[in-house]
């Protein structure tokens, strides 16, 4: 295999990113429309239009590329892999909007407009982010996204031990606990590397290494493969909140959609305040390349992949 076979040439990864993008957006689109489905009653259109507004428009939409493009080295078809991966990207914008409410990182601008409960109110933006995370176990459960019950389940799982008390939302637990807020708990002293690696593990690395292994559970692969792409996927979570922690001190807010230069005045736990941004420029490139390493296995096919864990270290946005 040539190195050009091995990884895609970044044009080619914007191309797919942006065609799984408009995928996702098309398909959150006709799941978030104004008419029950079966089994429901109704639909409150302010509660629908929170939702709609904190995940439609906007994100890089990474977490479903994965799953899509880990789902295709076993030839899953498109439509199923798509249903999987909008389940996944409206649980990680439920995530986003709880993350930005101001009793957490109490933020404004989300995606270059102004967050959920900004835009509508507080307590619709915790409903918004409660329907989102409930949307995405719907989507995964409804035979529509793959014909086999155990699959579904199998899937259920995954994105549930992804998001919960020992995956995201544990993550964000230790994230809050780390600024120091609870010292009633004791010893709020700084965190060391193994502590801030494994709280990024959790409220970041969990649900986009979630999104790889759903995609190998969709194509039924096997345990080498299925362990050669969960190392992929835990490698390249962890590059990727490096990245988000570098770009914060890095990057604007109108790159980011997002306000930056806020986690060191806010005591976050990151690498960059652990280590120094050149070191943590240092890890971040290191985990990149850990990501790519770990599809050896794997030959030309898995060229996207790898180039996402390129893009996911050198992104600007
Ligand atoms: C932002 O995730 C939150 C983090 C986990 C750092 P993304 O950077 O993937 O955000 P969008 O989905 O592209 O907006
Ligand atoms: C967010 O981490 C992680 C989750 C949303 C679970 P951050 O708090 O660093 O994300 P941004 O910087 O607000 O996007
Ligand atoms: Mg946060
Ligand atoms: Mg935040
Ligand atoms: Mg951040």
């Amino acid at each position: 295999m040539s190195s050009g076979d091995r990884i895609a040439p970044a044009a080619a990864l914007a191309a797919a990113l942006s065609e799984t993008a408009g995928a996702i957006e098309s398909l959150l689109d006709l799941l978030l429309r104004a008419e029950p489905e079966g089994g429901e009653i109704h639909r409150p259109a302010r509660l629908l239009a929170a939702m709609r507004h904190g995940s439609l428009g906007g994100g890089k939409r990474l977490r479903p590329f994965l799953v899509v493009e880990t789902a295709r080295l076993f030839g899953v078809p498109a439509a199923q892999a798509l249903r999987a991966g909008a389940a996944v990207e409206c649980a990680h914008c439920y995530s986003l909007i709880h993350d930005d409410l101001p009793a957490m990182d109490d933020d404004d601008t989300r995606r270059g407009r102004p967050t959920v409960h900004r835009a509508f109110d507080e307590a619709t933006a915790i409903l918004a982010g409660d329907g989102l995370l409930t949307l995405a176990f719907d989507v995964i459960a409804d035979p529509r996204t793959h014909a086999d019950g155990e699959t579904r389940a199998a899937i259920v799982l995954l994105l549930a031990r992804s998001l919960g008390l020992g995956g995201m939302v544990g993550g964000q637990m230790l994230d809050l606990a780390a600024e120091g807020r609870f010292p009633e708990d004791g010893g709020s002293g700084r965190l060391g590397e193994f502590e801030i690696l494994r709280l990024q593990a959790m409220k970041t690395g969990a649900l986009l290494a979630g999104s790889v292994a759903i995609g190998a559970r969709l194509g039924q692969a096997d345990p080498a493969r299925t362990a050669a792409l969960e190392r992929y996927g835990k490698a390249l979570g962890a590059a990727f909140q490096v990245a988000d922690d570098i770009l914060d001190v890095e990057a604007s807010p109108e790159q980011m959609g997002k306000a930056t230069a806020k986690d060191g005045a806010r005591g976050k736990a990151t690498l960059v305040a652990a280590l120094g941004l050149e070191a943590a420029k240092r890890e971040r490139d290191r985990l990149s390349g850990e990501a790519i390493a770990a599809l050896d296995l794997f030959g030309p096919e898995a060229a996207l992949l790898r180039a996402a864990a390129l893009f996911t270290a050198q992104r600007k946005s």
